[in-house]
Order: C-alpha cells, then sequence, then structure tokens
C-alpha cells in the first residue's frame, strides 16, 4: 500500500476503524429493510480493480449486498465512480488490503460468496509468497464465510490456477466442487487476456 495511505491510517486501529465504518453504513442501509438476517451475508471480490465486474454484477442482483477491496486508490475511486452513477444502493468499495478487511469484518456479517477474478500471478518463484492463494489465507476466509460459503477463483495464468487447486485441495477448509461462477461477464482484465481457468470451491466448516 502507498505510503501516504498508511502515514494516514498507520495504527491497527485506525485501519480497524476504517472497515468498521463502512460497515456500519452496510448495517445502517440493511437495518432499514424488513427481514434483516443477524449475521448479514455480503459477497466480497477481492481485487476488483476498476469495478467492472462487481458493478454489473451487483446491478442484476440488488437484493443481495456486495463489497469490493482494492490496494490502488485510483481504482477504487473508479469504481465507486461507477455504482454512484448507476444509483447502486447495494455496492460498496473499498481501498484495504484483503487479508486485512477480513480480519477487521464486524461479527455482524459472515460472507457468502467470495471472488478472485485474475490476482496478480507473481510467476516468479521468489514471488510465490506474494500470491494471495495462501493455506493462511485460505484458512482466514473460511473463518468468516457462512455454511453455504462459495470461493470464485478465475486466472489466465496457468502456473495459478494450478497452485490454487493444489492449495484447495489441500485445504481442511475448501473443496472443489462442479459449479460455474454466478454471473459471467468480462471483468477489465478478463477482456485483455486471452483465455482463462476458473476453480470453485464450497467451504467445510467442521474438517474431521
Ligand atoms: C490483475 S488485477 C485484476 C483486477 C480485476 N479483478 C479484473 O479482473 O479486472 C489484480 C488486482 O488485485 C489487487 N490486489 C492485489 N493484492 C491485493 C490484496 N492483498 N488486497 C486487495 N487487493 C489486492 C491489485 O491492486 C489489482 O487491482
Amino acid at each position: 500500500m502507498s505510503d501516504e495511505f498508511l502515514s494516514q491510517f498507520s495504527t491497527v486501529k485506525q485501519r480497524r476503524d476504517r472497515v468498521g465504518d463502512l460497515m456500519a453504513k452496510i448495517l445502517q442501509k440493511k437495518q432499514t429493510l424488513q427481514g434483516i438476517r443477524n449475521p448479514i451475508p455480503i459477497n466480497l471480490e477481492i481485487g476488483c480493480g476498476h469495478g467492472h465486474w462487481l458493478t454489473d454484477y451487483a446491478q442484476q442482483n440488488q437484493t443481495s449486498t456486495y463489497v469490493g477491496v482494492d490496494l490502488i486508490t485510483k481504482r477504487i475511486e473508479k469504481a465507486q465512480a461507477k455504482a454512484t452513477k448507476r444509483f447502486l444502493e447495494n455496492l460498496f468499495f473499498l481501498k484495504v488490503e484483503a487479508s486485512e478487511f477480513i480480519e477487521y469484518l464486524p461479527s455482524d456479517f459472515i460472507i457468502d460468496q467470495i471472488y478472485i477474478m485474475f490476482p496478480d500471478p507473481w510467476p516468479k518463484n521468489r514471488h510465490f509468497k506474494r500470491r494471495l492463494i495462501q493455506d493462511d489465507f485460505l484458512q482466514l476466509l473460511a473463518k468468516v464465510s457462512s455454511p453455504e460459503s462459495l470461493l470464485f477463483f478465475r486466472s489466465d495464468h496457468l502456473p495459478y490456477v494450478e497452485w490454487t487447486r493444489e492449495k484447495i485441495q489441500q485445504s481442511e477448509n475448501w473443496e472443489i466442487v462442479d459449479q460455474q461462477l454466478p454471473f459471467e461477464h468480462s471483468s477489465y482484465f478478463q477482456d485483455l487476456l486471452p483465455s482463462h481457468q476458473s476453480i470453485v470451491a464450497h467451504v467445510i466448516h467442521n474438517p474431521c
């Protein structure tokens, strides 16, 4: 994350509060609706970029709540502008590192669906540790997921697809299922890339 951002939000408390503020806003909107469930299910896109894919998806499903997170300020600003222009009340964007968002998510919320579309592949061996899909990250995601949670992963980079498949197969918390992405629509990167593969996984909450 940029130095400017980190100097503005340098403490864990400040960064936790940012997540808390956004979620309080969502909670307030939801509480005005009848039949609110607790915990409240949200759908999360990690690394949403300019928000193309999530904005179109959220527009088609206005009874569900969507949150897009990304590290890059400009991308989040563009994504938010799209949501505002279309008056979408069910779509929220936040500049935040994905693990921090998940760790700081208030217990009023659970994550129903997680989308990871064209994550940075970090192709060099020495950079594999920077890949988003790691054992700890899969475990962290499972902790905030609902019993029906699904994780949708899509990439053009076949070694990263294989890496993800292996990590999920080795995970006690997720199992690969034969399902499709819930919404077929190009993301910004999907349009730029020649081909891709997808993996869908279902959470296992009480591994034996
Ligand atoms: C290759 S782009 C894909 C953007 C979008 N999903 C698409 O398909 O067009 C990957 C995005 O992931 C974001 N990103 C990478 N690591 C992240 C992290 N730990 N937390 C949040 N966003 C992250 C990057 O800033 C970048 O915008």
